[in-house]
């Protein structure tokens, strides 16, 4: 596909190098236009180098191939990464003295900003008025996320990191290409780790930072679904991919007895729920009301008493109505693919679910990793699927599986 990376003059421009090296990774043709600002951070080799294309700022260049239109009018999609204030407000104003500002207004391919600024820039009513114009005209913003910027300041202003950029860029494609698969399914999707309380200031968790889940959530809005995420414990770094969606309702839990109950009642209304959460199978048998100190327990030994959770998937596959599809995960610890898959199908049966997504873990593996390759079985066992990649990329290839089961399980 054609894309156009619109580079503005910030310093996160170094970033952008990344957001077209991914792109043009995927197969893409990339066709960077910087700003002549832009130029003063990398320069036109790099952008050259990096996008195998050639690289003009100004609308007086190649003007016999009328560039200054045809880019934009050939674009199947628009980045501008980093947006500056500045930019932002020459969209806004539909101002086009340059490249790149002749693109934008040349094109109707959907675009994505990614505003990278100091905080007071961002938060400024000018900034936030001439953002407010362009998410009215259906430009989709990323970011900026909150986090260290330029000097020794942090705040909102950071451009989002070239990965999310490029998860978001790709769905959006997609979205342009699949069709709204999933338009008027409504999807629940849980995601995180539950923490079970010992005391009022400590718990029992595990390290699912909830990237797998979310991913699943925010293909799932963009190929048209109504989606309902139960977010268990998740940074918000990460839930900033999704937060702004309009049709991804987020609702926060904690503990699997929490998760249960919301989990209970959202299916109650969903034709899909998936089960990303890594949810604790035992919690405290009881738990402090007030911190637990170490003259309290005595002794070198601590002995907490556990007991077991309700297995929420299991329940949610007993009680689905007809039609209705359970994914569940399982992340497991195996010596080799096949013990892996073994493990799987096992544990597919236990649940009685009708797609489990099986994908291998281990102390290096899976948990904050960008990538993963994820093996979808089918209810009788059956290995349905093979998706690796990133996780905004195996998500994808979850859902191709369940339009499919969707369409038979009518
Ligand atoms: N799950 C659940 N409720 C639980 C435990 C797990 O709904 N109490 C769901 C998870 O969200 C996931 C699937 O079940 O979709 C598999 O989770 P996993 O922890 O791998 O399964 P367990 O049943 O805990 O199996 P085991 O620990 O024996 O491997």
């Amino acid at each position: 596909m054609n894309i156009v990376l619109g580079v503005s003059g910030g310093i996160a421009a170094y970033k952008a190098v990344m957001i077209a090296r991914r792109l043009v990774e995927e197969g893409h043709d990339v066709h960077v236009v910087p700003t002549d600002d832009a130029l003063q951070f990398v320069g036109k080799p790099t952008w050259e180098a990096i996008s195998r294309q050639p690289v003009t700022t100004s609308v007086h260049e190649n003007v016999a191939e009328v560039r200054h239109v045809a880019l934009g009018q050939e674009a199947d999609l628009v980045i501008v990464a980093p947006a500056t204030a500045n930019t932002l407000a020459r969209m806004a104003a539909g101002i086009a003295d340059n490249l790149l500002g002749t693109t934008l207004l040349a094109t109707q391919a959907p675009i994505l900003v990614a505003p990278a600024m100091h905080t007071q820039m961002w938060q400024h009513p000018a900034t936030q008025a001439n953002a407010a114009v362009l998410l009215s005209r259906g430009v989709e913003f990323i970011g900026p996320d909150d986090g260290r910027l330029t000097g020794t300041d942090s705040g909102p202003g950071r451009m989002s990191e070239p990965d999310q950029i490029v998860a978001r860029a790709l769905e959006m494609l997609r979205r342009r290409g699949v069709e709204d698969d999933l338009r008027g399914v409504r999807l629940v999707v849980s995601a995180g780790g539950t923490r079970e309380p010992i005391d009022p200031v400590r718990f029992i968790g595990n390290r699912s930072s909830g990237r797998q889940g979310v991913a699943v959530a925010a293909a799932a809005a963009g190929r048209g679904a109504d989606v309902v995420l139960l977010a268990a414990n998740i940074e918000e770094s990460i839930l900033a991919d999704v937060r702004a969606r309009e049709n991804v309702q987020i609702v926060t839990v904690t503990s699997a007895n929490e998760l249960k109950v919301v989990a209970d009642r959202e299916a109650g209304t969903a034709d899909v729920v998936v089960m990303a959460a890594a949810v604790s199978d035992y919690r405290v048998a009881e738990v402090r009301a007030t911190k637990m100190r170490k003259e309290d327990v005595g002794g070198e030994h601590l002995m907490l008493e556990l007991i077991e959770n309700p297995d929420i998937l299991a329940g949610l596959a007993r009680d689905r109505r007809p039609g209705q599809v359970i994914v569940g995960f399982a992340a497991e610890t195996a010596d080799d693919q096949q013990s892996l898959i073994e493990l799987g199908r096992q544990k597919l049966a236990r649940k009685g679910v009708d797609l489990l997504a099986v994908n291998a873990v281990g102390w290096s593996e899976g948990f904050e990793t960008a990538e993963n390759t994820l093996y979808i079985l089918a209810a009788g066992g059956e290995l349905i699927s093979t998706v690796a990649g990133t996780k905004a990329e195996t998500a994808e290839g979850l859902l191709d599986s369940i339009v499919a089961k969707l369409s038979t399980a009518g």
